[in-house]
């Protein structure tokens, strides 16, 4: 038994957020906020709008463009660090809630920018196990909630979204995911994090941008370099490069050390900043609603973020193609 993955959609909120609105409150500008990062807006959730309403929505389209009803889902993976309640219940939980499941196992996962490679590697080992047939997961993130407003240094990178895949068993190995690699690096927990609000402190987000952007650097290169060499890929065999959507300059530089042309890159992070682990799927979303990702087409995900948490995913793209699913 193979697992594929049979759609992609995602959600993004109303309000647009410019650099004009950080220029206002703090000081920044807009030149300062575009060379370094390539950001010029980030969509932000409303007051009531909680992670799960956005996971919700993109779950919604992913399992319609997979041709399934609710009642085909027998496991939700939401990955997330802004959930809607810290501890308990799952985000998961409340998303099968709200799109009417029953008795269906739902639980999240803490990977940050990577939650939604950890995801893809759940439910392809869960369904290459014959424990699960279709599987939705979800990345999901409101992290303006998280997000200190004050801090000129994080605040403008940061928006709210979700994007969401259904993963299914198929004995078509055409179809398969082809190798998924997931790590860690505890050491480096320093680098980005939220402080512990059992201790009563504050929930934002604090990170050393600058050394976390050097390792960012390095470890997508060489991650993506381990993964291509384990499967004998070429560059050339790539359809699209999709990574984690942290900074524009970090995906310049990884883009070009890895020899990628321009076509094969997808880029987002200009119109929805850093969603963490929304942002794979949200960019995967916009490749598909642009034609770009078809049926077939060969994908490779790159992603990293805070635990220290990295990984890659090479697959052939399983979905129906977006003009076939309208
Ligand atoms: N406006 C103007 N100046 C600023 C701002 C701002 N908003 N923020 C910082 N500065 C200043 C600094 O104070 C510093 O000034 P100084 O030279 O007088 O000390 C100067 O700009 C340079 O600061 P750096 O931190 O060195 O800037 P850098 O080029 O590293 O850019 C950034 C900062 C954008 C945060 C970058 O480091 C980055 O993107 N880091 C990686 C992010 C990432 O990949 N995170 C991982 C995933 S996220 C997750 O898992 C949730």
């Amino acid at each position: 038994m193979y697992a594929a993955i049979k759609s992609i959609g995602s959600y993004v909120p109303n309000e647009k957020r410019n650099n004009q609105w950080f220029v206002d409150r703090m000081d920044t500008s807009d030149d300062w906020i575009t060379k370094r990062t390539g950001i010029s807006t980030r969509r932000i959730a409303n007051k009531d709008e909680q992670t799960s309403d956005m996971g919700v929505q993109a779950s919604k389209i992913a399992i319609q463009r997979a041709g399934l009803t609710i009642d085909d889902i027998d496991l939700i993976i939401c990955a997330t660090i802004s959930p809607d309640y810290y501890c308990m219940p799952s985000t998961a939980c409340i998303i099968g809630q709200k799109l009417g499941t029953k008795d269906v196992m739902a639980m999240d996962i803490s990977a940050a920018c990577t939650g939604f490679v950890y995801a893809l590697s759940i439910a392809k080992a869960f369904i290459e196990s014959n424990m699960k047939k279709n599987i939705l997961i979800i990345g999901a993130e409101k992290l303006s909630s998280i997000v200190d407003y004050t801090d000129r240094t994080t605040c403008m990178l940061f928006g709210d979204g979700a994007g969401a895949s259904i993963i299914s068993a198929t004995n078509d190995k055409n179809e398969a995911i082809i190798d998924i690699q997931c790590s860690s690096d505890g050491n480096l927990k320093d680098l980005l994090l939220t402080p512990n609000i059992l201790n009563g402190e504050k929930q934002f987000i604090q990170m050393k941008g600058n050394e976390t952007f050097k390792i960012a650097v390095k470890t997508l290169v060489r991650d993506v370099q381990d993964i291509m060499k384990k499967n004998s890929m070429k560059n050339t065999d790539i359809d699209l490069f999709i990574p984690h959507q942290a900074n524009y300059r970090i995906l310049k530089v990884v883009g070009d050390a890895l020899k990628f042309e321009e076509k094969q890159k997808i880029i987002t992070v200009q119109k929805y900043g850093n969603t963490s682990s929304a942002s794979i799927p949200m960019a995967m979303n916009d490749a598909y609603e642009n034609n770009k990702l078809k049926y077939g087409d060969t994908i490779l995900l790159d992603a990293f973020g805070g635990g220290l948490t990295w990984g890659s995913a090479i697959f052939r793209f399983a979905g129906k193609n977006i003009n076939d699913n309208k």
